[in-house]
């Protein structure tokens, strides 16, 4: 499909602000954390100094306790609330206070692979950087083992109803007047809801007000939920970043006791009530009960066996497109908003890497075709209705674009998966 793969390349371009690119304008004007990793892995196909000068942009944001900003606003962008002052970050540039799924490691691993040894110099700047912001995760996000977030944004699952009981008791007091910009660039029924962004805010508020105080926000914030995207994504980063390292000659105990503690830590995320990995609320004890398709990151992390596979079976059987980002068989399944339901292309791309790895090829195979043609049915959506494969949210979107060129387009060269390790 060579008309997608120009269009696709033609949407990187724009989205292109020299260095770094933009989800999608107007929407989402500023550098995302993970929508650049998988912005870098679609550079790759054509352009491999500009994946790495995404990269290396990203983590020019690096604060000095190691946490990479789920933000990075380079220039202020009136079309995007909340801004940079309304977070208030304390890092090197203005940025927002939390962070995002830690997926750089695996992809500059795989970017490694595609650019030996010219790459040496970028991994070789790159991993003590990985090493800081993965320790960030322990100091500040760790539950024995399980990682959680301080906000919703940080899993980047903003709405999904994983959150609706921590959510349901949070009196989001005190919280400015603000006016969201999100709803004039996409149907309202398409965004999370005002009750959902009161909190959000809310919990900002706690972590502006402390200065981004961890301390401070790890036993005073009402939020604290250990996530599978968290603590999946981190479980499998640090095995690549142990490759890494070994590849650099250089062994890292450290990251090894990571590997272990993350490894135990998942257990706490499984919820034999529904037999699927799921979220702990760590202010309650409770578990979401919510099989999400960052549930199905578990192959990607490489544990649980296949104890996820009946319910993978089940929701590919039960949509037109998978995987849907929440169980359609869930009462608070919503196919259309946003979290609760759509289907995401790159998450997808990395169920699959998952599954491939763990010896399901057909299954990785069907996903990917199954991407392909709801990318061609609905274009670079955002984000797609399940159940015809329309497009939803922001359009012409970077991660979408990326995730066809590396992965989805059937003339990718790419890194279909990072080796394993
Ligand atoms: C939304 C998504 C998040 C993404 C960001 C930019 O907040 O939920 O995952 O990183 O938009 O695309």
């Amino acid at each position: 499909m060579p008309d997608l793969d120009t269009r696709a390349r033609a949407i990187l371009a724009r989205n292109d602000r020299g260095g770094y690119t933009v989800p999608t304008a107007g929407l989402y004007p500023y550098q995302w954390n993970w929508d650049s990793v998988f912005a870098a892995m679609g550079f790759a196909e054509h352009d491999l100094p500009r994946a790495w000068a995404e990269i290396e942009t990203l983590f020019s944001g690096q604060w000095a306790n190691g946490m990479v900003p789920h933000i990075l606003f380079h220039k202020v962008d009136p079309s995007y609330f909340p801004g940079p002052d309304v977070w208030g970050g304390t890092g090197p540039l203005p940025s927002s206070g939390i962070s995002q799924p830690p997926i750089a490691a695996t992809f500059i691993r795989a970017l490694y692979e595609r650019d030996r040894p010219a790459g040496e110099a970028h991994v070789r700047a790159l991993v003590p950087k990985l090493c800081d912001w993965h320790r960030w995760f322990f100091d500040w996000r760790g539950e024995d083992g399980a990682i959680c977030v301080s906000h919703p944004w940080e899993t980047g699952r903003d709405n999904t109803p994983d959150w609706d009981a921590p959510f349901a008791a949070i009196q989001p007091e005190g919280i400015d007047d603000y006016a969201r910009r999100d709803t004039s660039h996409v149907a309202e029924d398409e965004r999370p809801r005002s009750y959902d962004y009161d909190r959000y805010l809310y919990l900002v508020k706690i972590g502006r007000e402390s200065r981004w105080d961890e301390a401070h926000i790890k036993s005073a914030s009402p939020f604290r939920v250990a996530d599978p995207t968290m603590t999946f994504t981190l479980l499998r980063a640090n095995r690549d970043l142990l490759a890494l390292c070994q590849a650099m000659g250089e062994p890292n105990c450290e990251i090894e006791s990571w590997i272990t503690a993350l490894a135990a830590g998942s257990e706490h995320l499984w919820n034999p009530d529904i037999g699927s990995y799921d979220c702990l609320d760590i202010r309650t004890g409770r578990h979401s009960g919510v099989i999400s398709n960052a549930s199905h990151l578990a192959w990607y992390a490489g544990v649980g066996g296949d104890r996820m596979l009946g319910h993978y079976d089940r929701i590919m059987g039960a949509v037109r497109f998978g995987m849907p980002s929440t169980d359609p068989g869930h009462h608070a399944y919503e196919p259309r908003r946003y979290w609760r339901g759509p289907v995401w292309a790159m998450m997808n791309w990395l169920i699959a890497i998952g599954l491939a790895e763990a010896g399901h090829a057909a299954r990785a195979e069907a996903l990917r075709r199954n991407t392909a043609d709801v990318i061609a049915t609905g274009g670079f959506a955002e984000y797609f209705d399940p159940r015809d494969g329309s497009p939803a949210g922001g359009r012409d979107f970077t991660w979408t674009a990326a995730t066809w060129l590396a992965w989805a387009s059937p003339t990718t060269k790419g890194i279909t998966c990072p080796a394993s390790s």
